[in-house]
């Protein structure tokens, strides 16, 4: 971490801002091609629209990139809602089919599961959580061959458990299910590779951890899913050839483009591809090490203190999210708001508080926030 990448967050000069779980706040180069981008539609109307075009390619083949993917398996969306419902909302549901999820996932992540249940009779079958962990052994056994897809986050929102997903994806791969994997919590942090953890499906958006400006999402699909998930979503942007707009039948474009539908949040792509950059420029990897690094940290300074450590720290099964309790019963919302006077940002969930730093965090704030602490 080094004294020029702190200067591209102004924000760290007001605070301790450790809520990049929720909302990052862009790099000072991702505002700039925003700005930049909205100038030049306010001076010139349409007539870079070519170039604007050019930088969402670009944007997508960064992102495909941090994923291991080609590029044309990635469609931009609006959010991880959208994607995640848009691929239950393809598939061909047969009676007798089940979902396997777990029941901490965040809501984006269950709704389409659920509407899909309603509406076809399919099964939703849903792991508990045992002492905010997830098991391996009780979410695999769920899995059986009428299982079309199992549905799971890579880090748990709330408690910051990640799942190994390789291991999953092969319980997945070998019952024939998709697997489907809400990355939004750990792309961009964490190394991810759809071809060696058995991805079909990935799905997030940028505003967490990628420090993408709000609003744009995406939605990757492996060939093998791309074989059995049908666009529901679709525009005049769904086909090879968007400028021939007489010819209806064309069909749709290859891989995860026929899921981009119409006129993309242009602007914002062109802050996605500043703040991609940017972490691909600093190298996943070297966030991840050094996350890890200030995390361990973090939990190391938090032993001897009235604090329960909720998220396990397990190799392999911890991530860039801290989550806490208070032994004495100070609700998380009453922590966060003490903590808030102090200038220091983190988010009450469920019953933790959760703390999550990015790699323009420093030991110092580390050390500033459990000494802040109630
Ligand atoms: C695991 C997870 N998935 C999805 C989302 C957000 O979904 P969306 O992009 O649809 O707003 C969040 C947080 O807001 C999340 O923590």
């Amino acid at each position: 971490m080094t004294p020029e990448i702190r200067a591209l967050f102004p924000i760290s000069e007001r605070l301790i801002y450790f809520n990049h779980a929720a909302i990052s706040p862009p790099p000072i180069t991702s505002i700039r091609a925003v700005e930049a981008q909205l100038k030049d539609v306010h001076e010139n109307g349409s007539i870079n629209f070519r170039d604007w075009l050019a930088v969402k390619e670009q944007g997508r083949a960064l992102l495909a990139n941090l994923l291991g993917a080609r590029p044309e398996q990635v469609a931009f969306m609006r959010n991880t809602s959208d994607a995640l419902s848009t691929v239950a909302n393809g598939l061909n549901w047969r009676s007798g089919d089940n979902i396997v999820t777990f029941r901490g996932e965040f809501p984006s992540n269950i709704y389409p599961w659920l509407r899909v249940r309603d509406a076809f009779g399919v099964e939703v079958r849903m792991c508990e959580e045992r002492g905010d962990r997830i098991d391996f052994a009780e979410l695999s056994s769920l899995i059986d061959h009428n299982t079309r897809v199992v549905a799971i986050s890579h880090v748990q929102f709330a408690s910051g458990f990640r799942i190994d997903l390789e291991r999953l994806g092969y319980v997945a791969r070998q019952h024939d299910a998709l697997f489907v994997v809400d990355v939004i919590q750990a792309l961009g942090v964490v190394p991810t590779d759809v071809e060696a953890e058995l991805i079909d499906v990935a799905a997030g958006a940028g505003h967490k951890w990628l420090m993408v400006p709000e609003g744009v999402g995406y939605l990757y699909l492996s060939d093998r899913a791309r074989e059995r998930i049908h666009p529901t979503l679709v525009g005049w942007v769904s086909v090879p050839n968007p400028d021939d707009y007489r010819n209806f039948e064309q069909g749709w474009n290859h891989g995860a483009l026929a899921w981009e539908t119409g006129t993309a949040p242009t602007a914002l792509i062109h802050g996605f591809k500043a703040s991609v950059e940017l972490l691909t420029r600093f190298g996943v990897r070297n966030i991840a090490n050094y996350l890890e690094e200030l995390t361990d940290d973090l939990c190391e300074r938090l032993k001897g203190k009235r604090y329960e450590l909720v998220s396990s720290r397990a190799p392999g099964e911890k991530s860039q999210i801290v989550s806490i309790r208070h032994v004495d019963r100070l609700s998380p919302m009453a922590l966060y708001h003490q903590l808030k006077a102090k200038n220091i940002i983190t988010a009450p969930r469920n019953n933790v508080l959760r703390i999550s730093p990015h790699f323009y965090n420093t030991p110092k704030e580390v050390e500033d926030f459990i000494n802040a602490l109630p």
